[in-house]
């Protein structure tokens, strides 16, 4: 690959990590890009680093540019590995006048790195630093999604680096979102937020608001992963405003594992009822779906219907691990419902009405279980269960 330049004398020199399929267990189909920024100026900056494996490819690009020891400044907006893990071969290359960082950035990039003689200097919210004709801004964005995560937003430009906030776990030759098809960007951005900052929702509608107040004008949005915003900025805006208010359309999951199909009868049973009532409902069993999948389709739904069998008085271990997961990101404002078969003391429907409890869903009801095989009036009440919470869903969505 080759470097970009984005905008007058701001070039793209990151890193394309085409071959990645686990990101800390976060599925990841397409691959990733680590995205870097130099800035060109009277002073030069790069913004961002790339994972210590893609080195080579961010100096490679850097010199096709110009002589890597004539970087003035080096700006860490995001502390965690995947940006900053080249950070002590790049240093030691470029020979950096000063490295910014927020607070508590300095804190982690000690934490991380144990530097004796780096330049590191912290920024306030909100301070500036001048280039020669551009001016990079910086904004705190703390627990988006890290302690030391801020944003550098090129004045001029109107260019606003994100750090992780609106990126994608997308490789392509392409950098920017209008290059690539739209839905399946979407897809990956929905992903995205699903897993790493669905936890962090609160934040982000405060954050949009802020950004709206200050009235920054944005002619691109550059993440540090996948592609950049440029045609559809209002669009990835909206989805973010739309996310963080944990809105949840008019549809319906039900994710499930079995032991020996009992409780998978009862799950499409109750998939029926969700569908008789006009509510789209979707069938998910976790033995062939990657949790990090499952969890981009909850960030959308109303209703989160769970099924597991009973095992040694717990629960099935995907369920369980699932169950984990989705406690990790707290998903909010959702109905939920548990069912299960089971042999002999069937513990599993009261361990997902309590986790589900524990995140604050909406417990339509006290929960379905049938022992062994469900029969045929087994069956029908699950069908009866389904239309209920297809009509609850109806009734709580505006759609
Ligand atoms: Fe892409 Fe939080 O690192």
């Amino acid at each position: 690959m080759k470097p970009l330049e984005i905008k007058d004398n701001i070039f793209w020199v990151g890193a394309i990590d085409w071959n990645i399929r686990d990101f800390h267990g976060y599925s990841t189909y397409k691959g990733t890009t680590y995205n870097s920024y130099l800035v060109k100026d009277e002073k030069i900056a790069l913004v961002d680093t790339v994972k210590k494996s893609h080195l080579n490819d961010l100096v490679q690009h850097i010199k096709q540019l110009m002589d890597p020891t004539e970087i003035d400044y080096l700006i860490v907006n995001h502390v965690e590995m995947d940006h900053s893990g080249s950070l002590p071969e790049i240093i030691e290359l470029i020979q950096p006048e000063k490295i910014f960082c927020s607070k508590m950035g300095l804190k982690s990039i000690n934490e991380h790195f144990h530097p004796e003689d780096w330049p590191l200097e912290a920024v306030e919210n909100g301070q500036t630093i001048s280039l020669g004709s551009k001016t990079i801004q910086f904004l705190e964005t703390r627990m988006l999604h890290w302690p030391d995560s801020m944003f550098s937003y090129l004045q001029e430009d109107k260019i606003l680096i994100s750090s992780d906030a609106f990126g994608q776990h997308y490789a392509s030759s392409e950098r920017f979102d209008d290059e690539v098809d739209f839905s399946g960007l979407m897809e990956q951005t929905t992903k995205y937020y699903a897993n790493i900052l669905t936890l962090y929702s609160p934040l982000i509608k405060k954050l949009l608001a802020k950004v709206q107040e200050m009235g920054l004008e944005i002619d691109m949005i550059a993440p540090d992963h996948g592609l950049i915003w440029r045609s559809h900025i209002k669009d990835v805006l909206q989805a973010y405003s739309d996310w963080s208010q944990n809105k949840g359309r008019r549809k319906a999951l039900v994710i499930y594992d079995t032991m020996w199909e009992s409780t998978q009868n009862m799950a499409k049973a109750i998939t029926t009822g969700i569908n008789m009532s006009g509510v789209s409902v979707k069938l998910i069993n976790l033995a062939v779906s990657h949790r990090s999948d499952v969890m981009t389709d909850v960030l959308n739904a109303k209703a989160v219907v769970l099924g597991c069998a009973t095992l040694n008085n717990g629960l099935l271990p995907r369920m369980a691990g699932f169950l984990m997961y989705m406690r990790g990101l707290k998903p909010t404002n959702k109905i939920g419902a548990a069912f299960g078969s089971f042999g002999w003391s069937g513990e599993a429907v009261k361990l997902m009405n309590a986790a589900m409890e524990e995140m604050k869903f909406d417990i339509i009801e006290p929960g379905l279980r049938v022992k062994y095989v469900p029969n045929h009036t087994d069956l029908q009440e699950c069908v009866e269960m389904g239309q209920r919470i297809g009509e609850a869903v109806i009734a709580q969505t505006e759609e």
